[in-house]
């Protein structure tokens, strides 16, 4: 695979890039709203628990971490973008959160001692990694025996034709996006090793289009292609993966989530 054609090539440069602009908008209700909708949802799924000490790998601006922290004892956000990171602890202190902490590390391989939490949390993460199997490892290395994983993500459709078109509109939209998860693979893999799953949630968003280009500040050139993948989709052309339908004029669009809790 040579540079040009291989998707991980520059990803390191591509994901600090997305994710330095997106600190700016990730928490923004109508443009973020898949960051800020369904947090009770994934709260629901984790089964939060008073003792509970937790990582959340990859946890960006800790939405999910602060939204868990009156649930645990404590939570620690993992993310490589320090933006991200700044951004939330300003926001932790602002709420008086002194039960989250946030740490600079690779969520494959981060400086956290093995088998320290009793929970494990990672949500829309996998998409970015290039080696999804060692985001796998690594919350399986931090989690103690008998503590829980709960990973959460975009998935794409079960036709693998959709799900490489759909992939591509998600990267058209943020070149930092790699490859979504397929429908069951996050339990496959906990389960290859050796935790044992206990639910595996599925949930629909539905939203609007443009905010979502707006929330990734997808350059208008790619931003279009987007746009006219999802219009050729309801003029009867290829099935993208998104969805999309119409909404009092404006183009809308559905992803597919699904969470994933198991026992270590
Ligand atoms: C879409 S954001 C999600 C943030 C957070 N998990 C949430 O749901 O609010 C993806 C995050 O993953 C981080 N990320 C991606 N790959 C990473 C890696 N290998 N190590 C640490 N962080 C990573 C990015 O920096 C970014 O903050």
């Amino acid at each position: 695979m040579t540079p040009d054609t291989d998707p991980t090539s520059g990803h390191p440069d591509r994901l600090r890039a997305a994710f330095t602009t997106q600190s700016v908008t990730m928490e923004d209700a109508a443009l973020g709203m898949a960051f800020t909708a369904g947090l009770d949802w994934l709260v629901d799924v984790i089964q939060p628990r008073a003792d509970d000490l937790a990582v959340d790998l990859a946890g960006g601006t800790g939405l999910v971490a602060r939204h868990l922290a009156g649930r645990v004892r404590s939570i620690v956000v993992v993310d490589v973008t320090e933006a991200m990171l700044r951004a939330g602890r300003r926001a932790a202190a602002a709420a008086g959160l002194a039960t989250v902490g946030f740490v600079c590390g690779d969520a494959t391989g981060s400086p956290l001692p093995s088998a320290a939490f009793s929970l494990a949390v990672s949500r829309f993460a996998m998409h970015h990694v290039p080696d999804p199997g060692a985001l796998f490892d690594e919350l399986l290395r931090l989690t103690r025996p008998g503590g829980r994983i709960v990973v959460k993500d975009l998935v794409a459709a079960d036709d693998e034709t959709v799900a490489q078109r759909h992939d591509a509109l998600e990267i058209l939209r943020d070149d930092s996006h790699l490859l979504m998860l397929r429908p069951g693979e996050a339990a496959r893999a906990l389960i290859a090793r050796g935790a044992t799953v206990t639910r595996v949630a599925r949930r629909d968003l539905d939203r609007p289009l443009e905010p979502w280009l707006e929330q990734a500040r997808t350059p208008a050139g790619r931003a279009d292609q987007v746009r006219r993948a999802l219009e050729e989709e309801l003029g009867g052309g290829p099935p993208t993966g998104l969805r999309p339908h119409r909404r009092d004029g404006q183009l809308w669009f559905r992803h597919a989530w699904e969470a994933t809790a198991a026992t270590r």
